[in-house]
C-alpha cells in the first residue's frame, strides 16, 4: 500500500500550487463582460499570438469552445465530418446536435486519423437529398486514439481536400500543447490550416479551469454572441485568467517530462502477463490498458485499494493518464503495483 494515491485518471485532476494561487490571488480584474478585465485580454492577446490567429476568447471550459466553433461556422441543418471517436462525438453530450442543430458524419480513423480518401469518400453528391456538408473537425491530440498526434502532412492533406470542397476547418487542440511538444510542430504551425482552434489550460497545463477559442477577428465576434446567449460570459474571470497564463509560462515546457512517464509505464506494462499495451503507439501522456479477459472496473478497484488510481474505459479497458502530480519514482512504483496484481 502507497502513503499517497498515485492518481492517473486524467490530466485534468491537478490543483492549483502556491505559487499558482498566489498569481490568481494577485490578478487584477474587472467586469469581462463590459471589457474591464485586464487579465482576461492580456491571456486572449498571449493565446492568439501563440496560435497564429487574429483574436482568442477564454471560455469556462473545452466542450464550450468547440460547440461554439461549431455554431459559429455552421447552419442548422448542416452536416459536419469527424472521426467517430472524436471527443466532440463522445463526450459532449449531444452538443451539435442541441446547440448546432447539425448532424454528425463520422469517419473511421485509425486511433482518430483519418485520410483525405476518407473524407472524400465520406462527401455526399450536391443534392437537395443531403444534409450540406460545412466543416471538418479534427482532434489533436486525440483521445480516444491514445493521445496520438497528427502528423503535419496528414492534416495538410485532409485540410487541401477540405478546402478544396469548400468546408470550413475547427482544430479541437484540448491537448495542442501535447502534440507540439512530442512533434516539434508549433501550436501555431498546426493551427494555421483551420479556422478555429480550441486549446485548454485545465489539462496537462494544470490550470484549475478555463479553454479558449481562437480564429479570425470576425469569427470570433459571433462566437463571443453565442457565448453570451449560452451563458458562458463571465464578470471578474481575470483570477481564472491568471492561473491560466501562469499555466503557460511555467507548464507547458514540462509536458515532455509526462510524455517520458507515459512511455516508461508502456514499456514496464509491455513486460508483464495479461495486458495488452500499444508501447509503440504511446506519443504523449495518455495510455490505454487492455485487460485482456479481466474484468476493468474491478481491476481498477484492486489498483486504487493499492493506491494507484485509473479509469476503466470500457469492460476491458483501463485509461492511463500522465500528469503534473506524478514523477518517474511514482511510474515505478505503478509498475510495482501491476506486477503484484495475479
Ligand atoms: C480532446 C478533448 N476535447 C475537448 C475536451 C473537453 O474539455 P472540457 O472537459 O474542458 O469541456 C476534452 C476533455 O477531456 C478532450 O479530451
Amino acid at each position: 500500500m502507497l502513503n499517497g494515491k498515485i492518481d492517473l485518471r486524467s490530466d485534468t485532476i491537478t490543483q492549483p500550487d502556491t505559487t499558482m494561487r498566489e498569481a490568481m490571488a494577485s490578478a487584477v480584474v474587472g467586469d469581462d463582460v463590459l471589457g474591464d478585465d485586464p487579465t482576461v485580454q492580456e491571456l486572449e492577446q498571449h493565446t492568439a499570438e501563440l496560435l497564429g490567429k487574429e483574436a482568442a476568447m477564454f471560455v469556462p471550459s473545452g466542450t464550450m469552445a468547440n460547440q461554439l466553433a461549431i455554431r459559429s461556422l455552421t447552419r442548422p441543418g448542416d452536416a459536419i465530418l469527424l472521426d467517430a471517436n472524436a471527443h466532440i462525438h463522445c463526450y459532449e453530450a449531444g452538443a451539435p446536435a442541441a446547440l448546432a442543430g447539425v448532424q454528425v458524419s463520422l469517419l473511421d480513423g485509425q486511433r482518430g486519423l483519418f485520410t483525405a480518401e476518407q473524407l472524400e469518400t465520406a462527401l455526399p453528391p450536391r443534392d437537395n437529398h443531403f444534409a450540406p456538408p460545412s466543416l471538418v473537425c479534427i482532434e489533436n491530440t486525440h483521445n480516444r486514439g491514445g493521445g496520438s498526434v497528427w502528423p503535419l502532412a496528414e492534416i495538410e492533406s485532409v485540410t487541401n481536400t477540405a478546402r478544396q470542397h469548400g468546408l470550413a476547418l475547427h482544430l479541437d487542440g484540448a491537448r495542442l500543447w501535447n502534440a507540439a511538444a512530442a512533434s516539434g510542430v508549433s501550436e501555431a504551425g498546426y493551427a494555421d490550416h483551420f479556422d478555429t482552434v480550441s486549446v485548454c489550460f485545465s489539462k496537462g497545463l494544470g490550470a484549475p479551469v478555463g479553454s479558449a477559442l481562437a480564429g479570425t477577428t470576425n469569427v470570433i465576434a459571433k462566437a463571443r454572441f453565442y457565448r453570451k446567449q449560452q451563458g458562458g460570459a463571465m464578470r471578474q474571470v481575470g483570477i481564472l485568467a491568471a492561473a491560466a497564463i501562469h499555466a503557460l509560462e511555467h507548464n507547458r515546457s514540462r509536458l515532455a517530462n509526462d510524455h517520458a512517464n507515459c512511455r516508461a509505464l508502456a514499456n514496464g506494462l509491455a513486460k508483464l502477463p495479461g495486458l495488452e499495451i500499444d508501447a509503440a503507439g504511446t506519443e504523449t501522456n495518455m495510455l490505454f490498458i487492455g485487460t485482456g479477459r479481466r474484468d476493468a472496473a474491478a481491476l481498477a478497484e484492486r489498483l486504487n485499494e493499492s493506491g494507484v488510481r485509473l479509469l476503466a474505459t470500457g469492460p476491458h479497458t483501463l485509461r492511463a493518464v500522465t500528469n503534473l502530480t506524478v514523477n518517474s519514482e511514482e511510474i515505478n512504483q505503478t509498475l510495482t503495483v501491476f506486477g503484484q496484481l495475479n
